[in-house]
């Protein structure tokens, strides 16, 4: 990766069209990078493309993660520019929310499609990519808060994104010659659409109390991403990272991390949902 010209650093993005993935696009295109910012549909992303207008470091590429084809051109397009892809960043995810036994399978399927594998996928295809990467890569995976126990009427998405920490940590180790750096980064609850879009089944429970309330600064994740980059700058990135981030996410991933497992079922249980 460049030490010092921000042009030179290329980053692809999925799921630029709103949220999280738009954010990165706008915060990192403002740093210099050269983007390339994927969305499943590019008639649905008029505001990205309208953000590419104002920032022509950004470029839009139709990138359906759950379409081969789609993968392929975008591997096709990186290559042709570049020959070098130095920061990937598997963004894309929904929730699919309701007790177990109200969740369809093939709800279940899809979700680890969207969640995990699509992600697996895109970085198979995008590995040569990142290895010619000079001074090394960095990948970076949006996981969850929710990958650190599993949630009521989140189980799926909670199994998902906990495939996707333990793909991380498992790339990491693998390439621990390679200079490639896996970044895991667990959001709490930030006001995107990702309710909105979440996927119900059944009667699902209120949530209880105010331990998580959502946040509305998702700039502070870019700034996180930011703060990546620059510590993979400076060779004081590990080959693998976990970073919570949101409100009280640290102190919960603490507590997921040295509590029995028998104790935060109780905790979760009496505290989190009515
Ligand atoms: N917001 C939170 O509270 C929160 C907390 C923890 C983790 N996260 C994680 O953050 C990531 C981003 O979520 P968000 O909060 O920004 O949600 P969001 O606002 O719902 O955005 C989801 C994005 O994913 C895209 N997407 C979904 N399926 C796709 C596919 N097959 N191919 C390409 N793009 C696809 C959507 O594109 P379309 O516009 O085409 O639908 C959209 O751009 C997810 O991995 C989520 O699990 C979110």
């Amino acid at each position: 990766m460049n030490k010092t010209n921000n042009e030179l650093i290329n980053i692809l993005i999925t799921g630029a069209s709103r949220g999280f993935g738009f954010v990165f696009a706008k915060e990192l295109a403002k740093q210099g990078f050269n983007i390339y910012a994927g969305v499943r549909d590019l008639n649905t992303a008029e505001k990205l493309i309208e953000l590419s207008h104002e920032f022509t470091n950004i470029k839009v590429l139709k990138l359906n993660v759950l379409d081969s084809l789609d993968i392929n051109s975008a591997f096709e397009r990186i290559s042709a520019d570049n020959k070098k892809l130095d920061i990937l960043i598997n963004n894309v995810g929904y929730g699919l929310v309701g007790r177990f036994e109200s969740l369809p399978l093939e709800e279940i399927h899809k979700q680890f499609e969207t969640n995990f594998f699509s992600i697996v996928h895109l970085t198979q295809k995008m590995f040569p990519l990142l290895q010619s990467s000079t001074d090394g890569s960095l990948l970076i995976n949006i996981s969850s808060v929710a990958s650190f126990v599993g949630l009521p009427s989140m189980m799926a998405y909670s199994a998902s994104k906990a495939a996707l920490d333990r793909f991380s940590m498992s790339i990491a180790c693998e390439n621990i010659e390679n200079k490639l750096s896996v970044a895991s980064i667990h959001p709490g609850p930030y006001k995107t659409s990702f309710r909105e879009s979440s996927i119900k089944f059944g009667q699902i429970p209120e949530a209880k109390g105010d331990f998580f309330t959502s946040q509305n600064n998702l700039e502070e994740v870019s700034a996180l991403i930011i703060k990546l980059i620059n510590l993979k700058r400076q060779n004081k990135l590990k080959a693998y990272s976990e970073w919570p981030i949101g409100q009280k996410t640290g102190l919960f991933h603490l507590l997921c991390k040295y509590i029995p497992s028998s104790w935060l079922v109780d905790i979760i249980s009496k505290n989190l949902t009515k």
